[in-house]
């Protein structure tokens, strides 16, 4: 196994920063009203989380040559999107989970209510910021980019994928069936952040079909190392509730196929996206130590 070289952690130290400071900037000001709607949107993206979506728009965005000033409002408008999905999925009438990012969920913090309005507006923006300033020379591609984004946190990509989840919650899965409920709640963000990405620049028929290929594998991979986190790793490591999938009753990879076969399944994922890359050449260097750090990742 590759080990994850420093010039990675220090591009990744980079972008993380520079999510960071963009979205504290396009965030509402905590005080501006409604201060607690605001300071909930703020409390639940900011300081926290691995930022690897934001990190496969910057990755793939290399592949395209994409200018890092559309980039990182590409990875915030997905980040976004994402953050929402956590505020939700915590509420109790999803997983009830009380940390999240090594703090109190949003509706322990502030309410339920607030909560979901939180989600609602932490959408909004994310498809104000793609339509606010040009992303792509060509508008009809930075159209392309507003529907790429919905349809993968739609219902036919994340929030199909939760409601899958919902309804999964105390049975077994078959392979197939864990499989599409996976890539439809997880999946299909990060499928999506690699498309957002590459759209920011220019990218040929051949090397997008490659692109897709990468993220399909690697978001699929995503959701199976966090099956397996969940199983093996500690709370105060995760910042969020180790142990909880099988307390649930949730069908995950590692109940359905252990998690010896869980680990290797994430083994295949990753070579399986390396591979997707081979045919971009040095362009994709980011996007292949991203697939090892997805899958090695302790946390
Ligand atoms: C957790 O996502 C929820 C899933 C979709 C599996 P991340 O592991 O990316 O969470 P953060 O953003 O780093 O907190
Ligand atoms: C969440 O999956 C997927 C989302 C769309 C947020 P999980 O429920 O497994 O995520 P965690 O483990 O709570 O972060
Ligand atoms: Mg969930
Ligand atoms: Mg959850
Ligand atoms: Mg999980």
């Amino acid at each position: 196994m590759k080990i994850i070289e420093s010039d990675f952690q220090a591009w990744m130290g980079d972008i993380q920063a520079r999510t960071e400071a963009v979205l504290a900037r396009l965030l509402p000001p905590a005080h501006m009203a409604p201060a607690r709607l605001h300071e909930a949107m703020r409390y639940a993206t900011l300081e926290g989380g691995k930022r690897v979506r934001p990190l496969l728009v910057f990755a793939a965005g290399e592949v395209a040559a994409a200018a890092p000033e559309r980039l990182e409002i590409a990875a915030c408008a997905v980040e976004l999107i994402h953050a929402y999905s956590l505020v939700h999925d915590d509420l109790p009438c999803m997983d009830n989970d009380v940390l999240r990012r090594g703090k109190p969920t949003v509706h322990v913090e502030y309410d339920q209510a607030t909560a979901l309005l939180v989600g609602d507006a932490l959408q909004s923006l994310a498809f104000q910021l793609l339509a606010d300033q040009r992303l792509a020379d060509d508008a009809r591609v930075q159209l392309d980019m507003v529907k790429t984004l919905a349809v993968a946190a739609g219902s036919r990509g994340m929030a199909g994928g939760q409601q899958i989840d919902l309804e999964s919650t105390g049975k077994a899965l078959t392979l197939p069936e864990l499989e599409v409920m996976h890539i439809h709640k997880t999946g299909a963000l990060i499928r999506g952040a690699v498309t957002l990405g590459a759209a920011c620049g220019r990218v040929d028929p051949g090397q997008k079909n490659s692109l897709d290929k990468y993220g399909k594998a690697i978001g699929l991979a995503f959701q199976v190392v966090d099956d397996v986190l969940d199983y093996d790793a500690s709370t105060s490591t995760l910042g969020k509730t180790a142990g909880k999938d099988s307390r649930q009753g949730k069908p995950t990879y590692v109940s359905t196929l252990g998690l010896a076969r869980a680990r290797e399944l994430a083994g295949e994922l990753r070579s399986e996206a390396l591979a997707a890359l081979e045919p971009l050449g040095g362009r994709a260097g980011r996007l292949g130590q991203l697939a090892d750090f997805i899958v090695l990742r302790k946390f």
